[in-house]
């Protein structure tokens, strides 16, 4: 039941208003000023009166029986639910909803492409990429869970000058057999032999471009080793992807956006958009702020990130027709974006105004061995796997009896990295170290996640079979704080998709979670009176369902025993 509706309906009545109070009405952060509190300044325009006067006169008027009361307190109007009324509208749906409770329909019909991850080939996933990957994944699900159609689209780096140096060196230096067995690893010491030779041989250089030419034209055995150079790093992104929990429904990517780059120069053109600039063919942005210009063919006659980002929306406005595309990826592309969503205003497009860049700020870890200060690449692999290694050690100390313990290991590893890089908002540089992410106690992951099987571990004593028909006994404070929480997740849902931050359904994860460990700790769930253990127990198993829907939005996992 959503209490605001109620509540906003009522006042709307009240008022002979046209107008809905819904986001009107807010959650005071002090107990005493009630549950949910209207300010009454709007009114006092159409009323034609003193706010406080507004508040006091509404105060006396019949609400409905989920409102104990109506107070005011200046120009506010504080309204107290009925706790009793309270647990059991919201308790009941979510046993009756499961795993649907706090799903809405506002997304109906509308899709959101979300452009995420997006790593580059021949290069091995490193923290950055995590981060995009994360909040991508994050956001799909959360977009999905509101109704909406979602596309996850990874537009792979699969494009560059990169190609024809790893063609050379491949030919010279390496062999299928070599890259069959170490991948991308292959790949990055092929990389850099080439460097490292081309010091002293210029002529490699020269080599490495026409070989790139040769992948632009087609030739068969150019574009035979891209894609072998291709499919192979996406079969080790592949892993990780699955550990992550996600999936693209496109890997269109630079390669392929390079090859319809002929249609934006074309188009710029017919807009008189394109200019000459030392041989390049740029769009001038100085009348927006001063905004630099927008390489759009280079010197040499080459696309750039900017052009084959450009392509890529057009292909992708015509395939999927999106409401809403998000783009994650760090904070230092924001120039790039600005530009290139420019360039499509410029055009005329009023999609332009669908396009979103989701910025991020920068993820280290502090850990010894892990550390991005070294220098050292930060890899994706090497954190998850050491993550999961650590919770196995625990787990063997703690539990050793535990059923399935190496898959509860990979889900409380990596969802203990996944829960804190999402734990603060995105823009935020964080720097995180393992142990602290990796704790039992404190705003974590596995706090979490403990506290979902501790839910579940108190049902499977307690047998409950799913039905409570007296939920007087949770009418006190800490059954309460826990309801009412739970009452709030469909809007932290919507709010999370609003901001595009992640981090504000893990915030709700924790609250949930100590209110309801603070409720536990309160009361014997398994209480001797039948009629007070099945209203607790209903309370947990509501808890349980909304803790596991939430993690399930950020990407986490929830063991039912660890
Ligand atoms: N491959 C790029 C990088 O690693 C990110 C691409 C982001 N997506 C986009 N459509 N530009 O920095």
């Amino acid at each position: 039941m959503d209490f605001k509706r109620e509540i906003a309906d009522c006042l709307q009545k009240l008022t002979n208003s046209e107008c809905d109070f819904y986001s009107d009405i807010e959650i005071p952060r002090e107990k005493s000023f009630g549950d949910f509190s209207f300010p009454c300044f709007k009114l006092a325009k159409t009323m034609r009166q003193n706010p406080a006067k507004i508040a006091a006169e509404l105060a006396s008027a019949e609400f409905p029986p989920v409102i104990k009361k109506a107070e005011a307190t200046g120009a506010f109007l504080n309204f107290f639910l009925d706790g009793a009324f309270y647990s059991k509208q919201t308790i009941s749906q979510i046993l009756k909803e499961g795993a649907d409770y706090g799903k809405s329909d506002e997304g109906n019909g509308k899709t959101v492409l979300i452009d995420y991850s997006s790593p580059n080939i021949a290069k091995r996933f490193h923290v950055g990429h995590l981060y995009s990957t994360i909040i991508g994944a994050s956001l799909r699900n959360i977009y999905g869970f509101l109704g909406y159609k979602t596309v996850g689209a990874n537009f792979l780096g699969d494009w560059g000058t990169q190609f024809g140096k790893l063609i050379v060196a491949y030919k010279k230096w390496g062999s299928l057999e070599e890259i069959n067995k170490n991948g991308v690893l292959e790949m990055e010491r092929l990389y850099v032999k080439f460097h490292e030779e081309a010091k002293s041989d210029p002529t490699l250089e020269e080599e490495a471009r026409s070989w790139q030419m040769s992948v632009q034209a087609g030739d068969s055995e150019a574009e035979k080793l891209w894609s072998l150079f291709k499919e192979t790093t996406l079969k080790e992104y592949e892993k990780q992807y699955v550990r992550l929990g996600t999936s693209f429904d496109t890997f269109r990517g630079e390669k392929y956006y390079n090859d319809l780059s002929e249609e934006v120069v074309r188009i710029l053109d017919e807009h008189h958009l394109l200019k000459e600039s030392d041989g390049a063919q740029i769009v001038d942005l100085s009348d927006f702020n001063n905004m630099q210009p927008c390489i759009i063919i280079r010197k040499d006659g080459g696309s750039v990130y900017a052009t084959r980002d450009i392509a890529a929306a057009f292909d992708r406005y015509r395939t999927y027709n999106f409401d809403l595309a998000l783009y994650v990826t760090d904070v230092r592309q924001s120039l790039h974006f600005a530009q290139w969503f420019k360039i499509i205003e410029l055009l005329g497009y009023d999609w332009s105004k669908k396009l979103q860049h989701i910025p991020y700020g920068l993820l280290s870890l502090e850990n010894g061995a892990l550390s991005s200060r070294e220098g050292n690449v930060v890899l994706l692999e090497d954190i998850l796997d050491e993550a999961v290694s650590i919770v196995r050690d625990v787990i063997e100390q703690k539990n050793p009896a535990l059923e399935n313990k190496e898959s509860v290991a990979e889900q409380v590893g990596v969802g203990a990295i996944v829960f804190s890089s999402l734990y603060s908002s995105r823009i935020k540089d964080s720097v995180y170290s393992l142990d602290k992410v990796l704790s039992f106690e404190g705003e974590t992951g596995p706090y979490a996640q403990y506290t979902h099987a501790r839910t579940a571990s108190v049902l499977e004593k307690g047998a409950f079979n799913g039905i409570c028909e007296d939920f007087s006994p949770l009418d006190e404070q800490a059954a309460y704080s826990v309801v009412k929480l739970l009452s709030e997740f469909g809007e932290k849902v919507k709010l999370a998709a609003e901001r595009c931050e992640p981090f504000i359904i893990s915030r709700y994860v924790i609250s949930l979670a100590q209110a309801f460990n603070k409720f536990y700790h309160d009361n014997t769930i398994l209480a001797s009176d039948e009629t007070v253990k099945t209203a607790r127990l209903a309370l947990a198993a509501a808890t349980k369902t909304v803790l596991k829907s939430a993690l399930a939005l950020i990407g986490v996992q929830a063991p039912d025993k660890m």
